[in-house]
């Protein structure tokens, strides 16, 4: 691992200069303008892998976005991991909220700032460089194959189907992402639990064009103030959500794993700052971590109608929309949590209106196990390199493809990821810490190490 560790030193410049060139393609999988950079970021990672020491690399195509795949295979007896990460990142916008521009990554007092850098360019890029470190300095004890999508951020829709017709290629031993976050650079954590999520659209209509507000108003539903009576009825005064069935599923976790989440070191009042609020809100009887991890929630993610454009335009609207997402905990069914929401729906609806709900995408939850190899060898390999025992802990983002990729292929999971929640992924001024970054690449190989032994018995 010395020598590792010499060559990680003596390539860190190229290393970053590598990511950086990869974060200035702007590969938004969700606006079709941006195609033409998803699919060159697609030729990058497979030429940056090809370099790094594959066997084969293919950019894959599907319906939507082509998968990377590569692989190595050094002898068919060992132990196989697994690489998925993404290629993809958000939309920028809005792009004057960036202190510099969201594509063209800058590093300011150790953080390099760039859509992407975190989730998941600059993590998923670490196993490429972890991977060149382990072949140039013949550390690399077990085969690997590398599943990197372009469709992440738009809920991996065509993923399933590439991963069923080609289930005997992705034969491995575990499945090994780094697309999560840890407590915080002294506190490292895997991840063992991700909440699953049903998005979905709301349209409501009331009379068949907009009128004039003050002709009309008072005696027509403006669905805008019905919707909004809508959106709140779906909270009580406990925040917890009234849909009926909508907790039936829910697993209620065990006291122990409850202790132990709040022995996780948070703090409320830093939390609070950071987000300059002055108290949080949430479910009652639960607190600010659970709320975020093992309890379900539903947020409007947008909400529009009516005249939004400049000065005052007096106008009773048509219509009215709302983009709703709800985060699921294990047990709950994405489609059966839709059913009850579309039901829900329409059964609040006044008989003024007419609603349609619009499904987007959606994704189950997972949980990880902790007493597995790979959790053993990902806990040793933080061990190895941060000095301490990394905490399981759940978290509240989504990734669908864990539950997929158990369910298509049979192999569980590792969320060993580096990132930090003040990294603001999805947010203006998404960055990720050059500490992160190269504690990932140094972190990785221990992994792949005791895993490789571990599994020999
Ligand atoms: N990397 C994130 C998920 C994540 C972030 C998990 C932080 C844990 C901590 C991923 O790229 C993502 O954004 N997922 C989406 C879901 C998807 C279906 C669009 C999400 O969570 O909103
Ligand atoms: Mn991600
Ligand atoms: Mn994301």
């Amino acid at each position: 691992m010395e020598q590792l560790n010499a060559y990680l030193e003596a390539n860190k410049e190229r290393f970053l200069n590598e990511l950086i060139d990869l974060l200035k393609i702007p590969s938004v999988s969700a606006d079709e303008n941006f195609s033409n950079d998803v699919l060159r970021a697609a030729e990058v990672v497979k030429q940056r892998l090809l370099e790094a020491g594959v066997d084969q690399a293919e950019v894959c195509p599907t319906k939507g976005y082509p998968v990377v795949y590569a692989e190595k295979i050094i002898d068919a007896a060992l132990p196989t991991v697994l690489v998925y990460g993404h290629y993809d990142v958000q939309p920028a916008d809005p792009y004057e909220l960036w202190d510099s521009p969201p594509f063209e990554p800058v590093v300011k007092n150790g953080d390099l700032y760039a859509r992407g850098s975190c989730d998941d360019k600059g993590q998923m890029y670490m196993h490429v460089k972890a991977f060149e470190m382990m072949m140039k300095n013949n550390a690399l004890p077990c085969n690997v194959k590398f599943m990197i999508e372009g469709e992440e951020e738009v809920g991996s829709v065509n993923l399933e189907t590439y991963a069923i017709e080609n289930k005997d290629r992705l034969k491995a031993d575990v499945v090994l992402i780094s697309d999560t976050s840890m407590i915080a650079n002294d506190a490292p954590s895997i991840t063992t639990g991700l909440r699953g999520l049903t998005y979905l659209e709301v349209e409501v209509t009331g009379p068949n064009r907009d009128l004039h507000s003050g002709v009309y108003g008072g005696a027509v539903a403006n669905p805008i103030n019905i919707l909004c009576d809508m959106i709140s009825s779906l909270h009580d005064a406990d925040r917890r959500v009234t849909i009926p069935g909508f907790y039936e599923a829910v697993e209620e976790v065990s006291k122990e794993e409850r202790d132990q989440m709040a022995r996780a070191p948070f703090n409320l009042d830093e939390y609070q700052r950071h987000l300059e609020i002055k108290e949080v809100m949430g479910e009652k009887g639960y607190t600010t971590l659970e709320r975020t991890s093992i309890r379900p929630t539903l947020d409007v993610n947008g909400i529009w109608g009516g005249y939004i454009g400049k000065g005052a335009k007096t106008v009773l609207p048509s219509k009215a929309y709302a983009k709703i997402s709800m985060r699921l905990v294990p047990n709950q069914k994405s489609e059966a949590i839709l059913h009850l929401f579309t039901k829900h729906f329409n059964a609040i609806a006044t008989p003024s209106v007419t609603v349609k709900v619009r499904p987007h995408h959606g994704g189950e939850a997972a949980v990880t196990p902790t007493d597995s190899i790979a959790y053993k060898a990902a806990s040793k390999a933080m061990e190895a390199t941060f000095g301490k025992t990394p905490i399981p802990l759940r978290t509240g983002g989504s990734i669908p493809i864990v539950t997929m990729f158990e369910k298509v292929l049979g192999v569980k999971s590792v969320l060993l990821g580096f990132g930090l929640d003040s990294d603001a992924i999805h947010s203006p001024n998404e960055k990720f810490g050059l500490f992160n970054y190269y504690k990932g690449i140094e972190t990785i190989p221990y992994f792949y190490r005791y895993f490789t032994e571990m599994s020999k018995g």
